[in-house]
């Protein structure tokens, strides 16, 4: 049994799902920028995606018949202020006050993320996340949004994995907007933890009881080698990964190790005065993701240049695959990691409560011609492994308040596009028909009888 009041929920986020880009005057994001290059994989854009934009009632359906607590959704910045700056979208703020509205009617509580990568292009324009007025616009969003919606939403979250949207983003290039700029990496990062602070404060100040969170995706670190040099890969890793943000967010200040580290590509000109007490506002809750562990080695130059080059400041580090089955998206299943994720920052910080704001697993089933039924066994298997695991920290004293499935629906997985496919939902590339999989009917269950349901 998991405790009473536990919540059970799912995740999506707005450009994964939403498309409808010709709707509300939305604006384009860096993400609709970054696939027009043919940067994603099959040149997979997230134009149409789920087109939950127009179908969102019939998903806010699949949610009901889940029986799930809560859902955590995106709010995309470019529909509500298609540049990023002033001029607010009616129809796109009322488009979140109906599917507010529709998860209130089926008794689901809404959890609303503000930023989940999609920022405006217009921003991006004028500098994008290495630029600090970024931070300030972002500020400017949340007041919006706590404006428009606070009267109905009070659980909020500020940035979802900040280190995916820097790093990925700006360093290694491998996400929108698509740069390979080390320094203008690690300016983003301070920028997007800046305007989370400020965000902060703009919840707070327009939703007096409002739940205010952020989301960090903390991977266990594993030195995958022997030497002295394989530990200080997996230290800087570890540093760049993990340190950086939970030292800055729940401590205020960043770790003078990684400083050291960084300041090879960085001069860190962009911190400011006060900027580290606007950052480590007290939060309310604080969201972990978790998909796998980083097994780290040493050699010279692996991450130095290309897409691999996600550590700025630190060129000589390379994550390894462990031996262990692997999901369809070749991401190693150790579900231990996550109760070591939840176990560490409950030990080494006083974190407020604590909510696995994603899990979930890649594997590409196939609706049976026959039964018509999806039968994804192994999704099942991944994640009732990984609710053991989060129910062993809760035994080793982790204040755990919820667990949310990534994901609702097969959807835009990012620079892979199509091809990996996390949702309990099936979505027909074609017609878009949505098919909830065996796991959907499984974790119902869960959810009903707040415990563990064993697979098969
Ligand atoms: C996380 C993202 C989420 C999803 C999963 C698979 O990093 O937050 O949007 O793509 O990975």
């Amino acid at each position: 049994m998991f405790p009473a009041g536990f919540v059970w929920g799912v995740g999506t986020s707005a450009p994964q799902i939403e498309g409808g880009v010709d709707l509300d005057g939305r604006g384009p994001s860096i993400w609709d920028a970054f696939a027009e290059t043919g940067a994603v994989r099959a040149g997979d854009t997230p134009a149409i995606a789920t087109d939950h934009r127009r179908r969102f009632a019939e998903d806010v359906g699949l949610l009901g018949a889940l029986g799930v607590d809560a859902y955590r959704f995106s709010i995309a910045w470019p529909r509500v202020q298609p540049t990023g700056v002033d001029g607010v979208s009616h129809s796109g703020l009322d488009f979140y006050r109906a599917l507010v509205d529709e998860l209130l009617a089926h008794d689901i509580e809404p959890v609303a993320t503000l930023y989940h990568w999609d920022l405006p292009v217009a921003l991006e324009q004028t500098g994008g996340w290495p630029s600090r007025d970024t931070a300030l616009r972002f500020g400017e969003h949340a007041a919006i949004m706590a404006e428009a919606l606070g009267d109905r939403v009070r659980r909020w979250g500020t940035v979802n994995e900040p280190w995916c949207a820097s790093m990925l983003g700006y360093a290694a290039g491998v996400h929108a907007p698509g740069r390979r700029e080390p320094s203008a990496a690690v300016a983003a990062a301070h920028h997007l933890l800046l305007g989370h602070g400020l965000a902060v404060d703009a919840l707070r100040a327009a939703v007096p009881d409002a739940e205010v969170s952020i989301t960090l995706n903390p991977y266990p670190v594993v030195a995958a080698g022997p030497t002295d040099d394989d530990r200080d890969a997996a230290r800087r890793v570890d540093g760049l990964a993990n340190r950086l943000w939970y030292d800055a967010v729940l401590e205020g200040h960043y770790p003078d190790d990684v400083l050291d580290d960084l300041r090879a590509v960085s001069d860190l000109a962009h911190v400011r005065d006060g900027d580290l007490a606007q950052i480590a506002r007290p939060l309310d809750a604080l969201g972990i993701n978790y998909y796998r562990r980083y097994h780290v080695r040493h050699r010279p130059g692996a991450s130095a240049t290309g897409p691999a080059a996600q550590w700025p400041g630190s060129p000589d580090v390379e994550l390894v695959t462990p031996e262990a089955p692997l999901t369809d998206g070749g991401w190693a299943i150790e579900p231990g990691g996550l109760t070591e994720a939840l176990v560490a920052v409950t030990r080494e910080h006083r974190p407020p409560p604590l909510y696995v704001h994603e899990a979930g697993a890649a594997f590409e089933d196939p609706v049976d011609a026959g039964s018509g039924r999806v039968e994804d066994t192994r999704r099942v298997t991944w994640l009732a492994d990984h609710l053991s695991a989060a129910a062993a920290a809760i035994e080793q004293g982790v204040d755990l308040r919820g667990f949310f499935v990534w994901s609702l629906l097969d959807n835009f997985e990012w620079a892979e596009g199509y091809a990996h496919q996390f949702g309990l939902v099936h979505v027909d590339r074609t017609t878009l028909q949505r098919t909830p999989k065996a796991s959907a009917r499984w974790y119902a269950e869960v959810v009903a009888r707040n415990a563990l349901v064993e697979p098969g």
